[in-house]
């Protein structure tokens, strides 16, 4: 029946990996629509812990098909190695089982260079990306010279445009950042294992979706990064590459918006956000640091400590409006357990003038001026990671999720309590 999508509603990280293990236990097909392998979600499974960048987490689910859309960039050395990983695990990874979208582009090592090359370059302006070649990539997705995953169904000829891919970038590199860089043969020849391995992987991703749906099986669509991290609509140019919204697993998907039943919305019960720009309601203190050590706010992708603050819902409404939420995922409330007094910025501030939605389109410059209104809300001492169901949570707990709920417009249908799968109240 229903296509269901599930986006980050702040900067990333909020834990949608998690929220989309609870959810691919009903469905038949879990379709990753943004992003590369700057992504990354940590998932446990028979006793190990495995970081997953590209495959999406349905994968652990034996009914379960996984598809690599096409809005999805990849960097084929990274799929090999995660088939590897999944393998040795004794996961089916065959690919009756994982399909990578023909239409899905394909990242070169050359784009990585780029990437850091951009970035040094910027000095102090520099966006803090992950370096994993998304920006170049996308950039030259837009000027139409990119190779396709369905470019590796001829190896030979594949081969040959890698190499000419790499060429025309060290031809950049050189000239403009005096930068040199991997050979184009030896790229090619690896190139041409990777096509070997994954060709039978390819397939008409918007053709799978739509036989789905048609067929009356539900389709989880999986988002990387979050609403602010969007291209369109986040704190540009503090952003990622693609589109992180629920549009962009339309486009990213290539299915229509009649199908869309549910849009949940994940949010952590505080804020994060790794790399530079604004972040209005970042704790620079003890609590800001207690966060990161309690919440383990590192990243999965780099390994950088996350910036950390009170949670915002003034991003949650914005993320309502712009992904038309029906819901939201609370993630990590145990978190905030031992606070005395808990902060909520419910509108921003400016010359005495209010708003209750993020005012992302003026721009960074224009977003220093506003300045964020709390509400404090008494925190609780108790150990809140046995609960499951809001009964059992201390008043001030369930205090603060009802309050969320009511700032945000939408109910919370999930709220997790620890890291362990069954830790979540639904
Ligand atoms: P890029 O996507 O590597 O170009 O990085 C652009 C911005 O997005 C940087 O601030 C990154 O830290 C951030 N970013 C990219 N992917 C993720 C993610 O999965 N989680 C959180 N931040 C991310």
């Amino acid at each position: 029946m229903p296509a269901i999508i599930v986006v980050g509603a702040q900067w990333g990280d909020e834990g949608k990996g998690r929220v989309v293990d609870w959810l691919a236990r009903g469905v038949q097909l879990v379709a990753r629509f943004n992003g590369g392998d700057n992504a990354g979600h940590t998932i446990i499974a028979q006793g190990h812990t495995l970081k997953l960048h590209l495959v999406p987490s349905g994968i652990l689910y034996p009914g379960v098909t996984c598809l690599i859309g096409a809005g999805v960039v990849v960097n084929p050395q990274r799929l090999v190695e995660e088939l590897d990983t999944l393998a040795a695990l004794g996961l089916d990874i065959s690919p009756t089982r994982l399909k990578l979208s023909a239409a899905a582009h394909i990242i070169l090592p050359t784009h990585l260079v780029l990437d850091g090359a951009r970035e040094e370059a910027r000095g102090a302006s520099a966006i803090g990306t992950t370096r994993r070649g998304i920006g170049p990539v996308y950039a030259d997705k837009a000027s139409r010279v990119n190779l396709r995953a369905g470019d590796m169904a001829d190896p030979e000829r594949f081969a040959e445009r890698v190499a000419e891919g790499v060429r025309a970038h060290d031809r950049r590199l050189e000239e403009k950042y005096g930068v040199s860089t991997v050979s184009p043969d030896a790229t090619a020849a690896e190139y041409c294992t990777y096509a070997q391995r994954l060709r039978p992987y390819l397939a008409d991703g918007s053709a799978l979706v739509g036989e789905a749906l048609a067929a009356g099986k539900t389709v989880l669509c999986e988002g990387a990064q979050g609403l602010l991290l969007d291209l369109d609509h986040g704190t540009y140019p503090y952003v990622t590459s693609s589109s992180c919204v629920a549009g962009g697993a339309l486009t990213g998907l290539g299915f229509g918006p009649q199908h869309v039943s549910r849009v949940v919305g994940v949010a952590k019960a505080y804020t994060t956000r790794v790399g530079a720009g604004p972040f209005p309601t970042e704790l620079l203190d003890e609590t800001g640091e207690r966060i990161r050590n309690i919440g383990h706010e590192y990243g999965t992708t780099t390994g950088r400590p996350r910036r950390c603050g009170w949670l915002d819902v003034v991003i949650l409404r914005y993320a309502v409006r712009v992904n038309g939420l029906n819901e939201l995922a609370l993630t990590k409330l145990d978190v905030l357990s031992g606070l005395e007094r808990i902060k909520v910025a419910v509108a921003y501030e400016r010359d005495g003038e209010r708003t209750a939605y993020f005012p992302a389109e003026f721009g960074t410059e224009a977003l220093a001026e506003w300045t964020p209104v709390y509400e404090e809300l008494p925190g609780w001492q108790e150990d809140i990671s046995g609960a499951r169901r809001r009964e059992e949570l201390p008043r001030a707990a369930r205090e603060y999720i009802a309050r969320v709920e009511e700032w945000a417009g939408v109910p919370a249908t999930f709220v997790s309590v620890g890291p362990e799968r069954e830790q979540a109240i639904i």
